[in-house]
């Protein structure tokens, strides 16, 4: 009965279908979905942090405004996602728990300071670009509620990626020559962690050929990598910054750009947790889940006085 199912899940697979919450499913899609959905919602929380410290030096209030709503969406886009893994079967509890005790993962780019106001615009253009990048198959991946989530998050990221280049592209066209330099600045310091993202190159990558077999992931971490560089460049050239790259270069007969070699030893370092801002974010966290905590038991003897008297 069970290889039975087994191949009736493998068919509906290769069929294109969706699977839905309820349906069966091999254990381990179950298992390699909630590691992935929960670090993606584990990664959108902790991604409020780099930019939730620059709300109240934001240089006007227009960009005041528009850096609060992007924080805000991201703490959406992590509820939703957990949303999504719950229907997995894991408790929100059991995920926020596996983070605080540093046992769950979360993107590797947000252990890097964000020194500037250049960084907010940085961020927008290079980390929400190669988010997208990343996000826009998912919204095609086989399991139906992760899949509808990505639709609207990827809409949000959309706005994020435009204000962050229009904040840059008003610094870099009305801003003062130290203001242009920031910017230059802080496109050197993401480059290449924002090229990190998309995860090891395909061969180091151990669960990159089954999660392609089951329509989890549509495209490889190395083919969406070279998507964003190709992407990036002709903006770079509008924006007038210099990616700190000298190798990259356009290859006709690849129709793609070649570039120099990524610092894998520095992903491995920052994703076991030695990156330069693991133990703050981290603590960060902790800290406001431990300052939450009577938020969370008001709300919970609230709902326990208005919750119906048990039938005698
Ligand atoms: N940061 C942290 N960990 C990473 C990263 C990264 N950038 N890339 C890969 N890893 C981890 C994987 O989680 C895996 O670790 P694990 O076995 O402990 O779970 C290991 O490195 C090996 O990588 P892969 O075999 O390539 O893993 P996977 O198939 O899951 O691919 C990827 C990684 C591309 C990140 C995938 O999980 C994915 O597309 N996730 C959804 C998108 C996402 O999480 N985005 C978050 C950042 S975007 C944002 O929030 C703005």
């Amino acid at each position: 009965r069970q290889m039975q199912r087994q191949e009736q899940f493998e068919a509906r697979i290769a069929a294109g279908e969706f699977i839905e919450a309820k349906d069966w499913m091999p254990e381990h899609y179950r298992q390699t979905l909630l590691r992935q959905i929960s670090q993606h919602a584990h990664s959108e929380i902790v991604g409020m942090l780099p930019e939730g410290n620059w709300i109240t030096r934001a240089p006007t209030l227009k960009r005041k405004a528009i850096l609060l709503a992007k924080v805000q969406d991201e703490g959406g886009h992590g509820l939703y996602l957990y949303a999504a893994a719950e229907t997995l079967g894991s408790s929100r509890a059991q995920m926020l728990a596996a983070l605080h005790s540093g046992r769950a993962k979360y993107s590797s780019i947000f252990n890097y300071p964000t020194l500037t106001w250049a960084d907010m615009g940085t961020i927008g253009w290079l980390v929400d670009g190669a988010a997208i990048m990343n996000q826009v198959p998912l919204c095609r991946c086989s399991y139906a509620p992760y899949a509808r989530a990505m639709v609207r998050i990827c809409r949000e990221e959309s706005f994020h990626q435009r204000q962050g280049y229009d904040a840059l592209l008003t610094m870099m066209r009305q801003g003062s020559d130290a203001q242009r330099a920031m910017v230059q600045d802080a496109v050197e310091r993401w480059w290449w962690p924002s090229l990190m993202m998309f995860g090891p190159p395909d061969e180091q990558s151990p669960h990159s050929a089954q999660s392609m077999r089951w329509g989890i992931k549509r495209v490889s971490n190395d083919r969406l990598r070279q998507q964003f560089i190709d992407a990036t460049v002709a903006q770079a050239r509008v924006l007038g910054v210099t990616l700190p790259d000298p190798d990259l270069r356009w290859n006709p007969q690849r129709q793609q750009h070649d570039h120099g070699a990524i610092d894998w030893s520095e992903f491995w370092r920052v994703i076991s947790g030695d990156g330069p801002c693991n133990q703050e974010r981290l603590g960060a966290r902790v800290q406001a889940w431990d300052d939450g905590a009577w938020v969370r038991a008001a709300a919970l003897a609230h709902a326990a006085k208005h919750s119906p008297a048990p039938a005698q």
